[in-house]
Parts: structure tokens; sequence; C-alpha cells
């Protein structure tokens, strides 16, 4: 099932998620719809905050359904190793029309659970590191816009407030 996104200024996205206690059949539903969500946006990553649920469970296909093998799905995820530096141009599936260049580390090591409750690591270069530390700061309550400095967070803020005012966000 799709589920409806929640944007920049929803509260679901602005607080730490909680744990996931069990991966309980609803869990492994909730799993399912976020995959189908984010295939359907669409777009490569999506964090369970993002439909509304305030746990620690995001996923990530960077070839967005193409190849079965490129899905991440990871529960109470947390970073082993961080290194390196890149700057490249970001978006949100939360934060709809905006983008921007957010430096991120260029490597990282992340460990959590899989669909099945099974302990995983994942590697990821690039692309894929930084999508790992998007999804992952979602689960902190950071959204790409909290990262920027300056004008052009203030710039981006305001211009949501805006559409926010005027019914259109
Ligand atoms: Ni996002």
């Amino acid at each position: 099932m799709i589920r409806r996104l929640v944007k920049y200024g929803d509260s679901a996205l602005h607080r730490r998620a909680e744990d996931v206690e069990e991966i309980t059949p609803d869990i492994r539903r909730l799993i399912d719809d976020m995959v189908e969500t984010m295939y359907a946006a669409p777009g490569i990553g999506l964090a369970a905050p993002q439909v509304g649920v305030p746990l620690r469970i995001f996923v990530v296909d960077l070839s967005v359904g193409k190849q079965s093998d490129d899905l991440i799905v990871m529960v109470n995820p947390t970073f082993s190793d961080r290194e390196g530096m890149q700057l490249q141009e970001e978006g949100c599936l939360s934060v709809p029309g905006f983008n921007a260049t957010v430096a991120r580390p260029a490597r990282v090591i992340t460990t959590g659970l899989s669909r099945e409750g099974v302990e995983q690591t994942v590697e990821g270069n690039g692309l894929l590191a930084r999508a790992l530390q998007h999804e992952m700061d979602h689960l902190e309550g950071t959204l790409f816009v909290d990262r920027l400095r300056g004008v052009k967070r203030d710039m981006i803020v305001r211009r949501i407030q805006k559409l926010r005012r005027s019914g259109k966000w």
C-alpha cells in the first residue's frame, strides 16, 4: 500500500524516531509499504518518519526497483565508520521542489537489522553513502535543509513558509 508522505513542517519529521522493539508482521507490512511508496514517488530512499511513523527504519534503492539486489532495508541502524568528504546536490521527498549542495562523508559503514531481523552490515561510497546518511538523518529528525547554513537555508525555509500559508504545501 502506498502511504501518504508528510512534508517539512510535520512534527513526525522533526523529532528523533524510536527503536523498533520487535520485527512483527505489522513492522514488515510497514517496510513493504515504505518500499512501495519509495518506488511510486519515485525516490532512492525513504525513512519511516516520512510516512508519519516515528520508528527507526529506512529503505534505500539506488536503482528505484530496477535491480532487486539493490534494495537495502535497515531497522535500528547505526554507523560504525564514516570517512572522507563529498559535496553533491541533494533533495528529499519531504521537501519537494527544493535541493541544495550538502557536505557529507564520502564513505560509510552502517549496521542494522534486515526485514527478517538478521543483523547486516552495508558499506556505501559516493551516492550510496549519501543516501544512507540522508535517511539516517531522518531518524534523528534532521532534514537536509537543517544541514544548510545562512542565506540558502533561510531562502528555502521562507519559500516553504510562504507555500504553507497559501495552502500549497
Ligand atoms: Ni529525505
